[in-house]
């Protein structure tokens, strides 16, 4: 049985991360009285830099409700990983130095994809590594959802829900726009939750015309408001075309605040509604965990401890269906689950009357 277990936390925070860091520890704690947990702090930085500290039985009390990551978090990018910068620092080899140092037996690494890029380098270094999928973006391949998901789902939802109120009230058109990076699963699941008339993903390039047309269309059929949710990473047909490159100078050439800003400045060239923008941000990220997100990540938590017990390494934790599984690291690293354009949802949406902008 592996006797010191390391955790940290990377990239965004979610609702659950510290839900998942007690599910491991107190499993661990319960079987192995010997077992010591050592907490990274500020994800990889931490184990660049080597800061640590141990993670004591009674640091665990009370943390299931609690938002954020008691261990701190940071974002270090997986494409400098392996480069060396200015500061002449080898971090792969600091990262290898330090959970040595440390006397790790296996590290948990509770994170999105950038943070399993670097988990899967780590255990093909040779170390002990299990990951843990957590996001608001749901964007992890191999799992059906990521822990943090359902709690922004449920925030993202509330912030449509009151919109609605006000747009209906005062006739007009809302653009709420939801976080979720490059993929529309977060705007998806509040934007049909929250009822919203159109619905704007990245994997569906709108196109403004058929936004306006939404818009207009619902006018002439009596509502006099519309509620648009918007994913903050929507792109229009044309973009759809670009490559990367060309995508960012287009993009920095642009003096938007945002994509929503972009739609409604067009849509307010055409309607006679007064167009509003609403962007919750980061407050669909913060604050305590819902009942489903606490079940998800203590269930996530559990099964990575059964993983220590049994020195099953080099995998990540996952829901398939209704049962938690895990997939390999190599397996999963570096690809996107994005929505599928066909699918159930996409298409029952559609067939609700709802607006992809296509
Ligand atoms: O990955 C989670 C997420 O909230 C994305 O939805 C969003 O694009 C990004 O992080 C925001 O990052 P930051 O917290 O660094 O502003």
């Amino acid at each position: 049985m592996a006797k010191r277990i390391g955790i940290l936390t990377s990239g965004g925070d979610c609702p659950g991360l510290n839900a998942a860091i007690r599910g491991v520890a107190k499993v661990i704690y319960e079987k192995f009285n010997s077992a010591e947990i050592i907490g990274v702090e500020d994800g990889y930085r931490g184990l660049i830099e080597g800061d640590w500290h141990k993670v004591e039985k009674k640091d665990l009390s009370g943390i299931l409700t609690l938002g954020g990551t008691i261990l701190g978090t940071s974002r270090q990018p997986f494409k400098l990983m392996e480069k060396i910068e200015k500061d002449n620092v080898d971090k792969v080899s600091e990262m290898i130095r330090n959970y040595e140092k440390m006397r790790l037996d296996c590290l948990v690494t509770l994170g999105g994809n950038g943070t399993h890029k670097t988990a899967n380098l780590l255990s093909q270094k040779g170390l002990n590594i299990i990951g843990l999928p957590k996001t608001i973006d749901n964007d992890i391949f191999g799992t059906d959802i990521t822990f943090g998901f359902h709690t922004a789902v449920d925030i993202a939802t509330e912030a449509i829900d009151r919109v609605h109120t006000t747009a209906d009230s005062h006739g007009r058109i809302m653009i709420v726009e939801i976080m979720g990076h490059k993929v529309g699963w977060l705007n998806l699941y509040a934007g049909i939750a929250g009822g919203a008339d159109i619905i704007i993903i990245p994997e569906i390039p709108y196109d403004i015309d058929s936004i306006i047309e939404a818009v207009k269309k619902r006018d002439r059929d009596g509502k006099n408001f519309s509620i648009i949710a918007v994913a903050e990473g929507a792109i229009n047909k044309k973009e759809a075309k670009m490559g990367k490159k060309d995508f960012k100078q287009h993009r920095e050439s642009m003096s938007y605040y945002s994509v929503s800003h972009r739609i409604a400045s067009k849509l307010q060239e055409k309607v006679e509604n007064d167009v509003r923008v609403v962007i919750p941000g980061h407050i669909v990220r913060g604050g305590s965990p819902s009942p489903y997100d606490r079940i998800l990540a203590t269930r996530f938590g559990v099964h990575a401890a059964m993983m220590i017990q049994k020195k099953i390494y080099g995998r990540t934790v996952a829901l398939k269906g209704s049962d938690i599984t895990d997939n390999n690291l190599s397996d999963i690293a570096g690809k996107l689950k994005s929505v599928p354009k066909y699918s159930e949802m996409v298409k029952g949406a559609k067939a609700l009357g709802i607006n992809f902008g296509e």
